[in-house]
């Protein structure tokens, strides 16, 4: 029986040198195998649109879809601290309806906490977050729910004044109460002089080796979301073509009337079932 990671221990392993293990998750069999595999926090992030729902961005996603699969994870999850995110228009319209939105997520999905984007713009919310005992993870750099404004999905803070300006807002949500914060799409430089400021930890995508944890979108780093996966994405295995040919001895197997027999291409896990 492992001890559940709580949002505190987060700190500690800063303190102690130790990097955190993140990986989103959005249903409850994938949350079980990562949270067997010693992963420290799941984060259902928002990126279910693209990912699960099949969305050309993040923005079409709603509370609603998010406490769902919280409830999904939060099922699958016996260790791992288990993080909500915030969709679009969930926290940006006033502090009152972000208090009710990320209390649903707390509530109704069983979140431990929940991530918000931006910086200075979301402090009022973070620190009232805070304030009455919900956890907020910040999240920097490039931040998909601003992706209109921006014009794309662009690496952020690659100018001296960019990067002045992810330092001044990682300190303010320091300063907020935020217990940990998202660098998403910054130079390395960048994100080890804001790692060395912050005494929370920073959670690195696509930000470099110096970040006191990494995160990256589950179906890309198993290789399952081969044909859309951004280029920076080391996968880790290549699930989809495992997919691609079970599903296809499968179906030739059917096809063959060999289904299901001892003949059958099925590995021999599947007799049992
Ligand atoms: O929604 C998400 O999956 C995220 C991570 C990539 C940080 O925000």
């Amino acid at each position: 029986m492992h001890t559940r990671v709580r949002v505190p221990d987060f700190g500690g392993k800063k303190r102690r040198g130790e990097k955190i293990v993140m990986l989103t998750a959005y249903d409850a069999t994938m949350a079980s195998l990562f949270d067997q595999s010693g992963v420290d926090a799941l984060l259902v992030g928002d990126s279910l649109g693209t990912v699960i729902l099949g969305h050309e961005d993040t923005l079409q996603v709603t509370l609603e879809a998010v406490v769902h699969h919280t409830r999904a994870v939060i099922s699958g999850a016996r260790r791992a601290l288990v993080v909500a995110d915030m969709p679009f228009l969930t926290f940006q319209v006033c502090v009152a309806a972000a208090v009710r939105n990320a209390g649903r997520l707390i509530q109704e999905g069983g979140a431990a906490a929940v991530k918000i984007e931006g910086g200075r713009p979301s402090l009022s919310v973070v620190k009232r977050l805070v304030d009455i005992g919900i956890p907020v993870m910040g999240h920097l750099g490039l931040q998909p729910q601003s992706v209109h404004q921006v014009g794309g999905y662009r690496r952020r803070a690659t100018d001296p004044a960019g990067a002045e300006a992810l330092l001044t807002d990682a300190m303010a949500l320091q300063e907020a109460g935020a217990f940990a914060v998202v660098l998403e799409a910054v130079p390395p430089d960048v994100a080890r002089s804001v790692t060395q400021h912050l005494v929370i930890p920073t959670i690195g995508i696509a930000a470099g080796p110096h970040c006191d944890g990494q995160i990256l979108v589950s179906y890309d780093m198993l290789g399952l979301s081969a044909d859309s996966a951004p280029p920076f994405v080391q996968p880790y295995a290549r699930i989809a073509d495992t997919i691609r040919s079970a599903t296809q001895a499968y179906a030739a197997d059917v096809r063959a009337g060999r289904y299901a027999t001892p003949g059958a291409a099925g590995v021999a896990v599947a007799a049992s079932n």
